[in-house]
């Protein structure tokens, strides 16, 4: 039933419906699934937040190693178990998985009702009803060069930082990404857009955003880079922290550089996807430097901005990669020395150019080799520089409880470390000082000042 403005309203008795969703993947995924839960209970559904009361299940996904699309799958057949006791729960796959899953579900080889693609979250509220209302199966994951959903602000759940999505997509196909092909080409949104999202943030209490973006320095948008929309999103009244993920060390000019080091309110925090640390590979990977142009680029991090913290992702075992140029990967760790990686097997996507191109021929166990001992180096190195800490007074964004103990909390560093400390009556969102008193690889733990 529509009314005048074209709004859909329902008839007093009519349940209404309810929708949960469960997020897999990057931190895009969990901005996405915000946006579209502000699409649904826009337009009337509400939420549950237990799957057995709902009447629509989505799974917002991630495609981009196997072993997240395994454990999809896997949810996919626990699920099984509604559907047993309900007919009427309708399962939706979102996300970076809709495009891989559109000939299994017209084959009907895996329990879903709908699928719906990163750039089809406006037609969700239809899809649910229509395969509610018995239409059959239905998907929607056409890729659109230009849906930035910049005018819809994203339902967040707690939290004390916000993220907020400046550009989609990504347009460099590294050669073992699957995300050009699931997200599509790059777009940006406008800089007064993403200003106003921030004003409304503030307004709200939030102190911390992170912009998000595929490749975020590549933002652009009417001749407006990356900085000027840092330097102009710094500017709203109220707001402490702005992060940024993940650049790519292609573009990352100096005003950029400029920016971080200048800006207060720009956290000290690059994470730069290194990858590899051999020619050869990051050739094969279409990353666009070499080894010597990232070390490079780090120097000038370090040069220009005071007490850096760098972070990095990398990838092991890709298509033909030697032990030796493996070893040129650990030489280039050892070197930059970065405060924490994310270390990933090679996990061939299909689709891709690597997978067309190469076989997958770097041996599980060479793998898992590989990847053992290279964190175990980094381990040592992220322990050692955790350690510089300790006698140092640093200011904290309170989070919340600990994981492990909740008579402990945890706050974030400008650095973005975890701080672990006895809580006093500190509450989330508070900033505080804190002494380091102690270092893991992973965390530091300190005392209120
Ligand atoms: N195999 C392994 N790791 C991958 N990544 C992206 N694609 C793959 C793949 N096919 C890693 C990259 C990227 C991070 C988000 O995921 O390191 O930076
Ligand atoms: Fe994937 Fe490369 Fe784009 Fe990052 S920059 S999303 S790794 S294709």
């Amino acid at each position: 039933m529509e009314t005048k403005n074209g709004k859909a309203s329902k008839p007093v008795t009519e349940k209404r419906l309810r929708f949960y969703i469960e997020t897999y993947g990057c931190q895009m995924n969990e901005y996405d699934s915000e946006l579209v839960r502000s699409i649904l209970l826009e337009s009337g559904f509400g939420e549950a937040f237990d799957p057995d009361l709902a009447d629509a299940i989505l799974l917002n996904t991630c495609s981009v190693r196997e072993t997240a699309h395994n454990r999809v799958f896997g949810r996919l057949q626990s699920l099984d178990r509604l559907r047993a006791k309900s007919e009427k729960v309708v399962v939706g796959v979102l996300g970076c998985m809709a495009q891989s899953l559109k000939m299994e579900l017209l084959e009907n080889s895996i329990y879903v009702d709908l699928i719906a693609g990163p750039d089809s979250y406006r037609s969700l509220p239809s899809l649910i009803k229509g395969t509610l209302e018995g239409s059959g199966k239905m998907s929607a994951i056409d890729l659109s060069e230009f849906e930035t959903y910049d005018d819809i602000y994203p339902s967040r759940l707690e939290g004390v930082n916000a993220w907020i999505a400046v550009m989609r997509g990504c347009d460099n196909f590294c050669t073992f990404c699957i995300v050009p092909y699931a997200r599509g080409r790059e777009r940006s949104r406008s800089v007064e857009s993403i200003v106003e999202e921030t004003r409304k943030l503030a307004d709200e209490g939030y102190t911390q955003v992170t912009l998000l973006g595929q490749n975020v320095n590549s933002y652009s948008h009417d001749g407006r880079s990356f900085a000027d929309l840092m330097n102009a999103v710094s500017k709203v009244v109220g707001l402490k922290r702005i992060r940024f993920i993940s650049p790519h060390p292609k573009d990352f000019p100096d005003d950029l550089i400029d920016c971080v080091a200048s800006n207060t309110r720009v956290c000290k925090h690059i994470h730069l996807p290194l990858q590899a640390g051999s020619d050869r590979i990051l050739e094969m990977m279409n990353r666009d430097y070499t080894a010597e142009d990232y070390i490079r680029l780090v120097g000038k991090l370090r040069d220009g901005i005071a007490d850096i913290i760098l972070t990095t992702d990398i990838i092991l075992g890709f298509p033909t990669e030697t032990r030796k140029e493996y070893e040129d990967t650990v030489k280039l760790v050892e070197e930059v020395r970065f405060d924490s990686a994310f270390i990933f097997k090679y996990s061939e996507r299909k689709g891709t150019v690597a997978a067309r191109r190469w076989k997958d021929d770097v041996p599980p166990e060479e793998k898992k080799y590989r990847i053992t001992r290279l964190n175990e180096i980094q381990k040592g190195i992220s322990l050692e520089l955790n350690r510089r800490f300790i006698e140092r007074v640093m200011e904290i964004l309170v989070e919340g409880p600990s994981k492990r103990n909740p008579d402990e909390w945890s706050g974030r560093t400008d650095g973005n470390k975890m701080v672990i400390f006895p809580r006093s009556h500190q509450k989330s969102g508070d900033y505080i000082k804190v002494k380091i008193t102690g270092a893991t690889a992973n965390t530091l733990k300190g005392d209120i000042v």
